[in-house]
Formats: structure tokens, C-alpha cells, sequence
């Protein structure tokens, strides 16, 4: 084979390898916002992305970095409210550990595990749950 011939197929390889790792590193570090707002329809049975609007569930405008429980006029449950005097925040760490299992996760955080919490649904699949809360970030970046 030519020396220019061989050189492209190895760079080719390299390549390949290259765009490989990197899609793989970025699927571990970053939900995917796409997929996330796909994911986020199971949320809306309860909760709107719009600033003010409650339903079951909170507004969850913004959630990403907002302190727990501090939706005016909510009626939080005692775990929430629990967790909020001991300032939990929704950082995006939190919020994937919350929607695995909320009531787990806040009788952990409250050192309460019989608190009751009011969110009756989980999400087990960790990428859905990166990637929900991909979307939820990318909610808030426009005028905030
Ligand atoms: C069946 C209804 C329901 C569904 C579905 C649901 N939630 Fe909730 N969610 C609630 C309720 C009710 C609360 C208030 C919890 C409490 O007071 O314990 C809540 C609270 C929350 C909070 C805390 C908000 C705050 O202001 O402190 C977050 C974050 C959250 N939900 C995210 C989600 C996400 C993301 C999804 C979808 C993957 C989801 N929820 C699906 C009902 C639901």
C-alpha cells in the first residue's frame, strides 16, 4: 500500500477510536436535554416547567440549584419541609438521587426515615434520570 494510502487509514482508526471515547465520556458526564424532555412527559402528569404554575406536584421552573421546598404557597410534605430547614438544595447530584427513590432519599437526608414525602413516582434508569435533569437545566438558561 503507498505510504499516504496507509497514513489515512490509521488516522482514519485513530479517529474512530477518538470520537468513540469522547461520545462515551460525555454520555457519562451530561444528561442529554433531548432525550430529557421526552422523559420529562411522565413528569408533567404532576409538574409544569413554567414559572408559578403548580399542579400535584411544584413548578419545577428552575428547580435545578433551588433551595428545596421554597415554591410560595405549596403545601410540601413534612419530608420536604424537613429537608428544606436543613437547606437542601436541588443541585443536579440531589435530584438524581431524589427521583430514584424520593422517599429513600429524603428519610436519608432528614435522618427521618419514616418522613413522609408526597412524590409517589421514581425513575430507576440512571441515564433518564441524567437526562431529565439535562432538560430541566437547559429550562432555566433563557432570560434567567
Ligand atoms: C404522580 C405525581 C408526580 C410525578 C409523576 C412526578 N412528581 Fe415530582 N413531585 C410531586 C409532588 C406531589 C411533589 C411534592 C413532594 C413533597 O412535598 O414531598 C414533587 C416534588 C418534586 C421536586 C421537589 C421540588 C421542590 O420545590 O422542592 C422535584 C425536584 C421533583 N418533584 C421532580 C420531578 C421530576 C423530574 C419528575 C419526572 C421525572 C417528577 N418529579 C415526577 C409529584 C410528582
Amino acid at each position: 500500500m503507498p505510504p499516504t494510502a496507509r497514513a489515512r487509514r490509521v488516522a482514519a482508526f485513530a479517529l474512530t477510536w477518538l470520537l468513540i471515547a469522547t461520545s462515551s465520556t460525555a454520555a457519562l458526564a451530561d444528561g442529554d436535554p433531548a432525550n430529557g424532555a421526552k422523559i420529562f412527559q411522565q413528569c408533567s402528569a404532576c409538574h409544569s416547567s413554567e414559572d408559578g404554575v403548580n399542579m400535584v406536584g411544584p413548578s419545577l421552573h428552575c428547580v435545578v440549584g433551588r433551595p428545596a421546598g421554597s415554591i410560595a404557597g405549596f403545601d410540601y410534605s413534612p419530608a420536604i419541609q424537613e429537608a428544606a430547614q436543613k437547606n437542601l438544595a436541588w443541585t443536579e447530584a440531589n435530584i438524581i438521587g431524589y427521583l430514584q427513590d424520593p422517599h429513600k432519599f429524603l428519610g436519608n437526608f432528614d435522618q427521618d426515615p419514616g418522613a413522609r414525602n408526597k412524590m409517589p413516582f421514581n425513575l430507576v434508569d440512571p441515564q433518564q434520570r441524567q437526562d431529565v435533569v439535562a432538560y430541566l437545566k437547559g429550562q432555566c438558561t433563557g432570560g434567567h
